[in-house]
């Protein structure tokens, strides 16, 4: 059988590489992105099977970069089943008042943008090759106002929209598309949204995600979410398997949207 080709952005640390490496075990050939090389070389050198596993460095908010690299993959795989988008950035609990319009363009364009992108991409070649899996990492902030801040909410909203519809416009062609919304999960978001958000953020350690007494409250599972418990959902919704799960969110966040 044909190895399946997978993309995964924002594959060079936490969720995305969880993702990269997951499916590299599920038997894909993985295109791990990401705008940092340096994170994609680490994700890179940790592989389990460094062939299975190439890096390309992409910046998920350039269009023209995101078509560029789908173009290359299919042409050198001749094929593209399975695209997910994890590439984004956290904008440290802005309220309203803190959100400058410099703040809310980034983080839309990082994660709204960014992922439209990636799944009108994959669409393109999806939809005339007749298969394809859609996956996005959402967040329990696309429903829930206090989770996170105001662009970072907005955001996350917004990709849940755009997969409902995304899904009505996929489907006939044998293709679906689907969000995971995980809650508080163990990675380097506060760090990595620091270095590349700047000034644009006053403080990146604050909101939900920082307190344990707050997990406690809001978790009924008493504690934050690993990397591997989102990357297993991920692999069930590319697999054959999930062949009729189409335009879910699907919550992975140990059980905090059902409080
Ligand atoms: N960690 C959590 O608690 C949590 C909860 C819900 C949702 N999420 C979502 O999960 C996804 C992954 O985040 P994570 O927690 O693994 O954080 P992370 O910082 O560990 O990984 C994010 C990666 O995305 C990359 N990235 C950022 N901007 C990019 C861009 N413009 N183009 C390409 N790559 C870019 C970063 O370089 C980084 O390697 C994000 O969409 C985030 O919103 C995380």
């Amino acid at each position: 059988m044909k190895q399946r080709i997978a993309i995964v952005t924002g594959a060079g640390s936490g969720i995305g590489q969880g993702i990269a490496y997951a499916l590299v075990e599920a038997g894909y050939r993985v295109y791990a992105t990401d705008i940092s090389e340096a994170r994609l070389a680490s994700t890179k050198a940790a592989a389990s099977s460094a062939d299975d596993l190439l890096t390309r460095v992409l910046d998920v908010s350039d269009w023209a970069a995101v078509e560029r690299v789908v173009a290359d993959v299919v042409e050198h795989e001749g094929a593209l089943d399975v695209m997910v988008n994890s590439a984004g950035v956290f904008d440290g609990y802005a309220d309203v008042l803190e959100t400058t319009p410099e703040l809310w363009q980034r983080v839309i364009d990082v994660n709204l943008s960014g992922t439209f992108y990636g799944c009108r991409a994959a669409a393109q070649v999806m939809v005339k090759q007749g298969h394809g899996r859609i996956i996005t990492i959402g967040s329990v902030a696309g429903q829930r106002g206090a989770a996170d801040g105001l662009s970072y909410v907005a955001s996350k909203a917004g990709i849940e929209g755009m997969h409902r519809r995304l899904a009505v416009d996929v489907a006939a062609h044998g293709v679906t598309a689907n969000v995971v919304a995980p809650g508080v999960i163990k990675t380097n978001l506060r760090a990595t949204s620091e270095e590349l958000l700047g000034d644009l953020v006053a403080d990146q350690n604050r909101g939900i995600g920082v307190s344990p007494d707050i997990w406690n409250f809001l978790i009924p599972t008493r504690r934050p979410g690993e990397v591997h418990e989102i990357a297993s959902v991920v692999v069930f919704l590319a697999s054959p398997q999930a062949s009729y799960v189409n335009g879910q969110v699907i919550q992975v966040d140990g059980g905090w949207n059902a409080v």
